[in-house]
């Protein structure tokens, strides 16, 4: 379980204070696939980077599986965010000069893993991904598409419980972007819960809820019942807290 309560995100720079997030209140329940959307300058690469454990902010409340994560030390975050958070970007963010197998186990090596067992959750994680035959290539040498998948793969590695994707498909054709989109939602059939930003209507249709982000709140929100699980119906209540209207609240769409 992912809760922001009322929470407030400032960005000061010499000149200029940006409210990046203002009152923002959003729960997200294990085993859910939320995408969210919102013009840009919203907030939702903010939201991603709190919930993700990358940025502190100022006001308000933050619970990561029922432990409140919103005061802590620098090291303590980037623990937690290693054991809890898989990130994926837009960007692929990979390093150029380490080949895949070796991008893979960047966030293991922080874990204190046996060089045995990091080794096999690479191995586990390429084959998941359908890259076992690349494993020596360098970033370079592969489509978008397999990048990405790359990055999923280092993501999946470290067995995170939240997957985190900031425009994930962003830099992908459309074809590219489905397959990353299919793998996306095999990975949360598989119960991983998953926050993904995106900008198109599409792929974010297919997620079990969608969130709008507009001025640093959620504005709205949509439950697509149909694609949700057993193990998740119980859930599908979604949280809204500033939602601008009751039809919003009933735009369930089936
Ligand atoms: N590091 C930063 N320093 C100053 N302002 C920032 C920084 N990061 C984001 N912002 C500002 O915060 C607002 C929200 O940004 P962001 O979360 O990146 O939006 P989105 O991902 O929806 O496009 C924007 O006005 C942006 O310019
Ligand atoms: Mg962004």
């Amino acid at each position: 379980m992912l809760k922001m309560q009322s929470v407030k995100k400032i960005y000061r720079t010499a000149m200029i204070e940006t409210h990046a997030l203002r009152d923002f209140n959003l729960e997200v329940k294990e085993g859910e696939f939320v995408a969210v959307t919102g013009p840009s300058g919203s907030g939702k690469t903010t939201f991603l980077n709190i919930a993700g454990l990358l940025e502190t902010f100022e006001e308000g409340q933050y619970l990561l599986d029922g432990k409140d994560v919103s005061r802590l030390s620098d090291n303590i975050r980037s623990k937690l965010r290693n054991e809890k958070i898989g990130f994926i970007f837009q960007g692929f963010n990979l390093i150029s000069d380490l080949n895949i197998f070796d991008n893979v186990d960047v966030p293991l090596r922080y874990r204190g893993f046996s060089s045995s067992e990091r080794k096999k959750r690479i191995n586990n994680a390429l084959d998941m991904v359908g890259l076992t035959a690349r494993a020596r290539h360098l970033p370079s040498q592969l489509s978008g598409g397999q990048q990405q998948r790359v990055a999923i793969a280092r993501a999946l590695a470290g067995e995170p419980k939240f997957l985190l994707a900031d425009e994930p498909t962003g830099n992908l054709d459309s074809l590219m972007a489905r397959q990353v989109m299919d793998m996306l939602e095999d990975i949360n059939k598989n119960g991983m819960t998953i926050v993904m930003v995106t900008h198109d209507p599409d792929l974010a249709r297919r997620a079990h809820r969608n969130i709008q982000i507009v001025d640093g709140q959620v504005t709205d929100f949509k439950i697509y019942e149909s694609h949700i699980d057993s193990h998740t119906a119980d859930n599908s209540d979604g949280t809204a807290k500033n939602s601008n209207s009751a039809k919003n609240l009933a735009a369930k769409t089936i």
